[in-house]
């Protein structure tokens, strides 16, 4: 059988994005309820190889395989022969000889396909400049866990089209939710992903509009990491965009606000937003930790009854 890999959310079916994302929330309920006695990856390792930087990536994967029982290895290509050239696939066959699974944080997302048609064993994209579908299985779990079934909702992301913004429009398809994009002129999503949606997804530019009766609200940094040098820039060109106490007023009553995290505070959001009881971005960082355990396990192990 051939290899899976998990590079963005379109290579798994929606019944199977289903099964994880409540394969994930009955981890955690597990966890809870049991503590950590279920080793499943005894022996396995995981290489995980940084281009960029982590906090909640790096850990949830790390403790998600020590945790199971296994093994994680940090990489980062600075300390690697690929930060010295070694090709991309040359490396993909030596660690498919040793290790398990590898998981890759990186810039352009085709250095991630080639990587990935080398390697026989699983590919996890863990970011890369265009996508971020781990993030996306903690964010629909989180929904999930606090408002059931997310099927014919209302999301809105606003800020960049950037990685997020498109793992966001793939999960409304995958997912089938609505989602509305408010960002500015300029910053839009890739077209072909969003044309791909079809009519699930549209762009807005008043964020006032865009919240309206929304079940839920997102959003994420306004430079992403690579464009650094263009923060200036961007904070003159989202001005306007800020997601506030005030904004999400707007919203549903109900309506929850999502962040991947980091957050810079009196950019994208208000001061005080994460304070706000309707922001649960602690749970939506916690839930890495048990849909990575749900996203490697399908992986190396397959389907299990929960
Ligand atoms: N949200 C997220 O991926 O965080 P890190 O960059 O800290 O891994
Ligand atoms: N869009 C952000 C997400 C960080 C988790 C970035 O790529 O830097």
């Amino acid at each position: 059988m051939a290899t899976r890999h998990f590079l963005n959310l379109l290579d798994l079916s929606p019944d199977e994005l289903r099964y994880l994302i409540q394969r994930a929330i009955s981890i955690k309920n597990g966890l809870k309820t049991h503590g950590p006695t279920y080793t499943p990856f005894a022996n396995r390792t995981l290489a995980m190889i940084f281009e960029k930087s982590s906090t909640r990536t790096r850990v949830s994967f790390e403790t998600a395989m020590a945790q199971f029982g296994g093994h994680a290895l940090f990489l980062s290509s600075k300390d690697t022969q690929l930060g010295r050239g070694e090709p991309i696939g040359d490396t993909a066959r030596v660690l498919s000889e040793m290790v398990d699974a590898v998981m890759i944080r990186t810039f352009a997302h085709e250095g991630l396909e080639t990587f990935a048609a080398a390697s026989t064993v699983p590919v996890i994209n863990a970011l890369t400049d265009d996508y971020h579908p781990c993030q996306l299985l903690a964010d629909v779990m989180t929904w999930t866990e606090l408002r059931g079934s997310v099927k014919g909702r209302t999301a809105v992301w606003i800020g960049d089209g950037n990685n997020m913004c498109h793992s966001w429009i793939n999960a409304a398809r995958q997912f089938d939710f609505q989602l509305r994009i408010c960002c500015p002129e300029g910053y839009e999503p890739r077209q072909d992903i969003l044309a791909a949606a079809g009519d699930r997804v549209s762009i807005l530019r008043d964020p006032m509009e865009a919240v309206m009766d929304a079940d839920l609200v997102t959003t994420d940094v306004w430079a992403s990491m690579g464009q650094e040098e263009e923060q200036a820039k961007r904070e003159s060109d989202f001005r306007g965009l800020q997601v506030t106490e005030a904004l999400l007023d707007r919203a549903r009553e109900d309506v929850l606000f999502l962040h991947c995290l980091p957050a810079h505070r009196g950019e994208e959001i208000s001061m005080t937003l994460l304070d706000d009881p309707r922001a649960v971005v602690w749970q939506e960082a916690g839930n890495r930790l048990h849909a990575q355990k749900a996203l490697l396990e399908f992986l190396l192990l397959g389907p299990v009854e929960s």
